[in-house]
């Protein structure tokens, strides 16, 4: 090392502690902890790149960029998480599962909370909705006792088949393709919903430029969304995707798997999928809705 770099490098150390001191008197623990990891983190990434003056502009360029994409209807910062597997990270730090188990999948940035209540078998898709229907039908059960799950409740979602969410699409009506059932004493559930079609994630924001960047496809693999709750169990952040499907190993957002695949079957001209969902004794607790 030079003398100069010498220098620069105790000057920047010395900034580096500087910065941590100044966040060191957070009163509550766990901020203060976070604080002092993202500091130390951020710090040793701009050291290691050598950050420029232009990519730092860059950088923040694309985070103001990144708010105007942002709003009731969508938000780009959880889609960045998303495309870069941060938010598949909390997932798998945070709800690790049997691999025997349903396991865990986003809830990613259309999730709508209070969806409406629907009777057993009813349907989430509204008569002129074009697409195949499919029916679903299942259990939902206690993964450590085989019990059934009684009055568990199943919030489902998904885009229709032009690629949007109903809330992306004024021509779709109100909370169409979304519902809230409720499973039997025996746990059994039943709904019909429309047979998934794989759809780009939003691409017309910094994040869409991004995929393009990286020459990454824009298609998640067909799937439905599940939330499955239950009290005093850990709720089920799910997605169900088609078993055969092409693209379930390049979803942009990484959270296909095989072990999520449900088998779509057609039958007398109808679609049918038997699925059930193990839940682990726990804390039930329903995810923060991205949009209102
Ligand atoms: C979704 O499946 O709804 C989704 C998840 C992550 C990013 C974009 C869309
Ligand atoms: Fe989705």
């Amino acid at each position: 090392m030079t003398g100069d770099a010498a220098n620069e490098h105790k000057i920047a150390g010395a900034l580096t502690e500087k910065a941590l001191a100044a966040y060191s008197r957070i009163d509550n623990a766990r901020l203060r902890e976070l604080m002092r990891g993202l500091i130390q983190h951020l710090h040793a990434f701009v050291k290691e790149a050598k950050l420029t003056d232009e990519e730092f502009e860059i950088a923040w360029a694309l985070m103001a960029e990144m708010a105007k994409f942002t709003g009731d209807e969508r938000n780009e910062f959880l889609l960045f998480c998303d495309v870069t597997g941060i938010s598949e990270l909390i997932d798998v730090i945070n709800h690790s599962r049997a691999p025997t188990a349903v396991g865990y999948a986003l809830v990613g940035p259309f999730y709508r909370a209070n969806a409406p209540l629907k009777q057993r078998g009813e349907s989430i898709v509204s008569d002129d909705t074009e697409g195949d229907r499919v029916r679903i039908t299942g259990r939902v059960y206690d993964l450590t006792t085989n019990a059934p799950i009684g009055g568990a409740l199943l919030d489902v979602w998904q885009a229709a088949t032009n690629g949007l969410y109903e809330n992306q699409d004024k021509n779709q009506p109100d909370y169409n393709l979304r519902g809230r059932f409720q499973a039997d004493d025996a746990g059994a559930f039943e709904l019909a919903a429309l047979l998934p079609t794989a759809y780009p994630v939003p691409t017309d924001g910094p994040v869409g430029e991004l995929l393009r960047l990286a020459k990454r496809q824009a298609y998640r693999p067909a799937h439905i969304h599940f939330i499955v709750s239950a009290p005093r169990f850990e709720t089920l952040v799910t997605q169900v995707f088609r078993k055969g499907d092409e693209i379930i190993d390049c979803d942009p957002v990484f959270s296909a798997d095989r072990n999520l695949t449900g088998d779509f079957r057609k039958s007398n001209g109808e679609f049918l999928l038997r699925y059930d969902f193990e839940l682990s004794p726990g804390v039930s607790r329903i995810p923060k809705a991205p949009i209102p």
